[in-house]
């Protein structure tokens, strides 16, 4: 491939032709293997002699699995280390090792503590890099929400989808994602763990359309989707501050029934029952969370395809 390396770090470096185009991607492929098995290879293999490293900084199941399972299917191989397997846990520095794999693997997968090291990673490699989660986003994550979304509901654009609890990482990748996608972003979060500002101030730049409140109730108000995440992210210190200002955000029936009647639940996994959600609601009619661990497989595959070089399908 000629061109500048395509590193996927977050929503924003790309435009929202190519975003959608990735969606589009992922739900062809998606449909093209409907009944196969999960191993089975898709028929163009577009990834057939490539390898994909994955380092681990933090725990994984679903993006391990779903990464695992994705270059498999577009025809490719992994290779996949925890950092404290490596050099990198004794301290060889995130370029040096990023000059390493790069001479060895066609692309590699990192989920860091530091948002900063993904990006001196991708400025050292000689290879496509894709955040598998920071502290600060967690991209493909949203990729997989937004195929789940429109999967159920047809198009995300012009919808309402509200976040309720931490302003995390996973809330900065939904505010990454408003404007290109063109849906509402409602963010009711406590004074203590707001939305990212300088992530609000450039979505609103974009032309985002995104409301903060400190109301649930508010922002859950006829919302086609209502989302949220673990209230102690990996790397959270204060657990017990963080559980008394967010418990007014928990999501169970009473919230969801504000909700539009059609409206959806989110949750990226992993859950914690009668903390940040009921088990009525994700265990019950309006949950889509199985839906959208599986689609961290199809999203990635059009994450990875792309990074491949192949032409976004607009
Ligand atoms: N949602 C998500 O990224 O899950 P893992 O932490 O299990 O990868
Ligand atoms: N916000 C969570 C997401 C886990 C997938 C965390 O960073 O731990």
């Amino acid at each position: 491939m000629s061109g500048p390396i395509r590193h996927f770090i977050d929503l924003w470096a790309l435009d929202g032709a190519t975003l959608r185009a990735l969606l589009d991607e992922a739900r062809r492929r998606k449909l093209a293997r409907a009944g196969w098995t999960k191993g089975r290879v898709d028929d163009d293999a577009p990834a057939a002699g490539r390898t994909l490293a994955m380092i681990f900084q933090k725990n994984s199941t679903r993006t391990r699995f779903s990464f695992d399972a994705a270059i498999r299917q577009l025809g490719g191989d992994s290779v996949i280390a925890t950092a404290a397997d490596m050099q990198l846990g004794r301290g060889e520095t995130i370029e040096d090792t990023a000059k390493v794999l790069s001479r060895m693997v066609d692309a590699v997968m990192i989920r860091a503590n530091s948002h900063a090291d993904v990006e001196a990673f991708a400025a050292a490699s000689g290879a496509p890099v894709i955040n598998g989660l920071t502290d600060r986003s967690h991209p493909c994550q949203i990729l997989a929400d937004l195929l789940t979304y429109e999967e159920h509901r047809g198009p995300v654009a012009g919808r309402t989808l509200a976040w309720l609890g931490d302003g995390n990482n996973v809330c900065s990748s939904f505010i990454h994602a408003a404007a290109p996608f063109g849906f509402t972003l409602n963010i009711a979060a406590p004074a203590a763990y707001p939305p990212d500002a300088a992530d609000l101030e450039r979505a609103a730049a974009a032309g985002a359309r995104i409301r903060v409140t400190r109301d649930p109730r508010e922002a859950a108000a006829g919302a086609d989707a209502v989302i949220t995440d673990t209230w102690v992210s990996m790397g959270d210190k204060d657990e017990a501050a963080r559980i008394a200002a967010l418990t007014p955000y928990r999501v169970d029936a009473a919230l969801m029934a504000l909700a539009h009647k059609d409206a959806l639940f989110f949750h990226d996994l992993p859950a914690h029952r009668g903390d940040e959600v009921a088990a009525e609601v994700i265990d019950g009619l309006q949950s889509v969370v199985w839906d959208e661990a599986e689609n961290r497989i199809h999203a990635q595959k059009a994450v990875l395809a792309w990074c491949f070089g192949a032409a976004p399908r607009t």
